[in-house]
């Protein structure tokens, strides 16, 4: 399967780290480590990032976000109960429990499921942001002198660079949870 991490243009431009150098790291560590990890880094700060487009969304309260903005707040409903989840049922339970048990595996899958919806939602997030960038007037074009219009334009390209920056973070968030914390833990290689 195929799962879009960065934007090529952002990884040419240097706004954002690579996120196999995170991954490699975060290999490295021990179970616990990399629950303290997602929990001190992703969770917290993917909670603070949505609360502030949130906040932005309602701010700048443009019709043209209208779409966009049920869509994200589809995807933080999620993601905010997904992390509940993790916090209190499940990250806890592997810490105490070295090996997986069968109700701990039939977590872990449900976990994974709602990773699977997650990523449907993010496409959608991805489309409508592609259709609206496609429907913005380009910088500088003829409207250039129309002050509210420039403002809309500056305000909706921020809210969505506010979106994207959240989605590559779940994007490494997930892989790190699918590809190498869940496997490890099942493998049974707790140190
Ligand atoms: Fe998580
Ligand atoms: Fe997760």
């Amino acid at each position: 399967m195929i799962r879009q991490t960065l934007r090529w243009e952002d990884l040419k431009s240097g706004n954002v780290q690579d996120p196999m150098e995170g991954l490699e790291k975060f290999r490295k560590l021990s179970v616990q480590e990399m629950l303290d990890n997602i929990e001190n880094t992703h969770h917290l700060t993917e909670r603070d990032q949505m609360e502030e487009i949130t906040a932005l969304g309602r701010e700048l309260g443009l019709k043209e976000l209208r779409s966009l903005n049920r869509t994200f707040l589809d995807l933080k409903e999620h993601l905010m109960d997904h992390f509940d989840k993790e916090e209190q049922v499940v990250f806890p339970l592997m810490w105490i429990y070295e090996h997986p048990t069968a109700e701990l595996r039939t977590l872990l899958n449900e976990l994974q499921n709602e990773h699977r919806d997650q990523e449907r939602i993010i496409r959608r997030l991805t489309e409508e942001m592609s259709l609206l960038t496609l429907s913005l007037p380009k910088e500088n074009a003829e409207n250039a002198a129309d002050m509210d219009a420039n403002v809309d334009v500056t305000n909706i390209r921020t809210f969505m660079e506010r979106i994207q920056s959240l989605l590559n973070d779940i994007s490494e968030h997930i892989m790190k949870e699918d590809e190498v914390l869940f496997p490890k833990y099942e493998e049974n290689l707790y140190l």
